[in-house]
């Protein structure tokens, strides 16, 4: 089968978090499988391409007072995985993907419509898939465009769509008058399509438009169905739940093992630990604690800075946690209050917590391998990729049971030796704090802990399983499309505008 990949980030040309990881590793287990897959990515100023070739010099994208054109580069691919970058520099070639501190970039609902309408029109002439797989707000007007705008087109007449949420967090939120800016129908601005207090909602769209929606955990897909998850969309969820499910994200142990790990001062395995403690020392070293005692357990952070991470829990019962026995390394960028709070705390606990602000893939790889715990205390997580990580590095996680972290950390039972990680449930300081205290003091023996840590060497995240999953997905949408369910699987009756 040909599946279309539209994303906004792909390892290794373009990453902000773990979206890029995915789009970067699933194609991959997916081409093993038999598939074909092509991935669609934006081409930024931040993809280095060593070998390019342009494999489409002009596509004509609409917008209500003009025209303008894009081309689409390709790179090596392989056969079975092929690499695809639009290209706008007007749109792309810009300092960051996004936006910059100053805010998200006031044209994104053009850059990424930009995006998906010229990956529409470029699949007619490079390949039509049978599915489209499209992933967060930035590629979502592309379900909404294949069932409105192109649905005479008979290009597109048997091809099936499928959206993933990776954060439901991130919706795409544009003033009304973008519609026709963007030459889509008044009629979409309604309750049931794209309206949402008063705004366009691209997220929205894609959640009715899709024939099926997946989300990146079982306990996610879930969760996002309550009002506590949902971000004001639990409802459209709802109203489809039939075609809603969650399959968890891989690990691409190419990328992240310690077994070959090219970015750590020395490689082990569960069985032979002893390299360990060498990237202990290196990580130590990078983070400027060249005396620590190695006997004292870091605890180590890699993250976007925002809100989901529930960072704000640490600032609550930093006070007492600076009184234990423990080191916190932290790598993390983003939202300027948790920048500051990080670095605040450095400051006031100088031998206790040391702090990078940076966005940078070799130390978040000596942080895996160096530390002994790794810390998310997320309000919400989708998945959560560094902790299935971290289990693959011995580095026992320590996370709050929401989403994607409960469905990969199993609490650790010493009396059985089962277990992977700690887990609390409440979302204060104090259930952090209690729980990093649980964990320091399991740490304290050892051997045990060898037990703990070795449990989690031993899981097998990669990607195959859910690949499968994921092909059962594209043939269930083919399948419904071919039986003439028409655009979408959504209960029509409860929907009638989709055709
Ligand atoms: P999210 O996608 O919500 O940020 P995930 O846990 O799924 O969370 O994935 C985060 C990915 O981004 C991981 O690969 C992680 O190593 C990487 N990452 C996050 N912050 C940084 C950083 N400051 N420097 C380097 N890598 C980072
Ligand atoms: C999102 C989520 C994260 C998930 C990642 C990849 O950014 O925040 O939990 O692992 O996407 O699916």
């Amino acid at each position: 089968m040909h599946i279309a990949f539209v994303a906004s980030e792909c390892v290794p040309f373009s990453k902000t978090g773990g979206l890029a990881d995915v789009v970067g590793a699933l194609p991959k287990a997916l081409a093993a499988l038999g598939h074909q897959v092509s991935i669609y990515v934006p081409h930024y100023r931040q993809t280095r391409l060593t070998d390019s070739q342009i494999v489409l010099k002009s596509i004509t994208v609409p917008f209500d007072d003009k025209y303008r054109f894009a081309s689409v580069l390709t790179t090596d691919s392989s056969a079975a995985v092929r690499f695809y970058f639009v290209d706008y520099p007007p749109f792309f070639d810009r300092e960051a993907l996004y936006g910059t501190s100053a805010g998200d970039y006031p044209d994104n609902a053009e850059r990424f419509y930009l995006f998906t309408r010229a990956v529409l029109e470029a699949s007619k002439i490079l390949g039509v898939p049978h599915v489209f797989h499209c992933h967060d707000w930035q590629s979502a007007l592309l379900p909404v465009m294949l069932r409105t705008l192109y649905s005479e087109d008979p290009a597109f007449r048997d091809v099936a769509n499928v959206f993933t949420i990776h954060n439901m967090g991130y919706q795409g939120l544009f003033p009304p008058d973008i519609l026709p800016l963007l030459t889509l129908p008044w009629d979409l601005f309604t309750m049931s399509k794209m309206e949402f207090f008063g705004q366009v909602n691209f997220l929205k769209g894609a959640l009715v438009f899709s024939d099926f929606v997946t989300t990146v955990s079982r306990k996610y897909s879930q969760e996002i169905q309550t009002t506590e998850y949902g971000f004001g969309l639990e409802g459209v969820l709802r109203n489809r739940a039939a075609t809603v499910t969650g399959i968890l994200n891989g690990v691409d142990y190419e990328d992240w093992s310690p077994q070959n790990d090219k970015f750590i001062a020395a490689r082990y395995s569960p069985q032979d630990l002893s390299g360990k403690v060498n990237c202990k020392k290196d990580l130590l070293n990078s983070f400027g604690m060249p005396n620590a005692d190695l006997n004292v357990p870091v605890v180590g952070i890699v993250s976007r800075f925002a809100a989901q991470k529930g960072f704000d829990l640490i600032s609550q019962v930093v006070d007492r946690m600076a009184r234990e026995e423990m080191i916190m390394v932290v790598l993390g960028a983003g939202d300027k209050p948790y920048e500051e709070m990080f670095q605040r705390l450095s400051k006031q606990f100088p031998n206790k917590i040391a702090v990078k602000i940076a966005y940078d893939n070799a130390i978040a790889h000596k942080i895996e391998a160096g530390a002994d715990m790794f810390l998310m205390p997320s309000r919400y997580e989708p998945c959560g990729l560094n902790q299935i990580y971290s289990l693959k590095y011995g580095t026992v996680p320590i996370v709050r049971a929401t989403g994607g972290l409960d469905d990969t950390i199993e609490p650790w039972d010493v009396r059985s030796g089962k277990g992977t990680g700690f887990k609390f449930t409440e979302y204060t300081g104090e259930a952090l704090l209690a729980t990093i205290k649980q964990a320091l003091l399991a740490f304290r023996d050892q051997s045990s802990w060898q037990t703990l840590m070795r449990n989690g060497m031993n899981k097998d995240f990669s990607w195959g399983a859910s690949a499968r999953e994921y092909g059962k997905v594209y043939d269930r949408v083919r399948q419904l499309r071919a039986g003439g369910v028409g655009g979408s699987v959504v209960d029509l009756k409860k929907e009638p505008v989709l055709r």
